[in-house]
């Protein structure tokens, strides 16, 4: 689409590269065109009434078809780049269903990435080539912001809050990964590399790793932190069955009804007060500061990982049964 021979933009290594290009251009070719139109018209003015040949101005009164025409036709530009640049952002901030979970935890000042299959690396994400790659996001401390200039993708990490983004590396190569929002003294140090690789090479490069997958980990953890104690899945249980809860509609004591994805886990686990379940009482103890970002997002693939479960018989309340209220527990 582009001329390549023009460095202005770093490689286009993504699908969506392209497209964000052509709109930059766009927004870069309009500021020229109009640049150009009012000083060449200073300029030109300046010379053509300058005072030698036309000692006395003549007034002007308005003119109602110049008021309409320049205010028609920048409204209609402005336009033409809100519903570009919208349906650019939607189709941004959209990941694909089908796309590759990867896990990332930004701290002061590095990058953890976290892999379905249990590999763990820092400041480094190998990924395969055209391949959607769904990025979720956290950081353990202040804000950071996850950039790859090749793939034209940069997201915001936050803090206490899972953000998304997704590619898909159409290259295969080394790209840089910023920190593109002041975080600290060594801001500038926290950098690393995506590592995008041909499907066979990944597959050799996953099969390094070890320790079970993520969700796998996460199962470990469970029973560990003594999670399996009360959400053990049994009749009776003080606290919710997992099975099945990922990515449904969970029905609250206060009658509303969340769906429970990586937020609800995470905050069902660090304030499980926030949010009751419907049937259980409020008596599942906060794990804020003793799990850290990783471990929570081992122990959210292992509940993601029992989404296609079935509840056993009578283990959990569903949501049109009566409460009981029988030392029942939280989420
Ligand atoms: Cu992290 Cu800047």
């Amino acid at each position: 689409m582009l001329p390549k021979y023009i460095p202005l933009w770093p490689e286009r290594a993504s699908t969506v590269a392209g497209h964000v290009d052509a709109l930059y251009v766009f927004l870069i070719a309009i500021s020229v065109f109009f640049t150009v139109i009012v000083f060449s018209m200073v300029i030109g003015f300046s010379v053509r009434y300058r005072r030698s040949r036309n000692p006395i101005a003549t007034q002007i009164e308005g003119s109602n078809v110049l008021e309409i025409f320049w205010t028609v036709v920048p409204l209609a530009i402005a336009m033409v780049i809100f519903a570009w640049a919208a349906v650019l952002f939607f189709h941004l901030e959209r990941a694909p269903k089908d796309a590759m979970q990867i896990y990332v935890t930004g701290k002061q000042w590095m990058w953890k990435i976290q892999h379905p299959s249990g590999n763990r690396e820092i400041n480094a994400l190998h990924i395969p080539v055209n391949t959607n790659i769904h990025l979720t996001m956290i950081s353990q401390d202040v804000i950071h912001d996850f950039f790859v200039p090749e793939f034209r993708v940069k997201h915001d990490v936050l803090p206490n809050r899972y953000t998304e983004l997704w590619f898909n590396a159409t290259k295969t190569g080394t790209y840089h990964i910023f920190c593109a929002e002041y975080c600290g003294t060594k801001h500038s140090g926290m950098i690393g590399e995506v590592v995008v690789m041909e499907p066979a090479q990944y597959q050799a490069w996953l099969a390094g790793g070890t320790g079970g997958s993520l969700s796998q980990q996460g199962e470990k953890l469970f029973t560990q932190y003594g999670c399996i104690t009360c959400h053990s899945g049994q009749a009776g249980a003080r606290g919710p069955d997992l099975a099945g809860v990922y990515g449904s509609q969970v029905h609250l004591a206060d009658g509303r009804a969340v769906a429970a994805d990586d937020n609800y886990v995470r905050e069902s686990i660090l304030s499980p007060q926030a949010k009751i379940v419907t049937g259980y009482g409020p008596i599942m103890p906060t794990f804020a500061g003793q799990i850290n970002e990783e471990n929570l997002i081992a122990l959210i693939a292992y509940v993601k990982s029992k989404a296609g479960d079935k509840p056993a018989a009578g283990a959990n309340a569903p949501a049109t049964a009566v409460p009981q209220k029988t030392g029942a527990t939280t989420k």
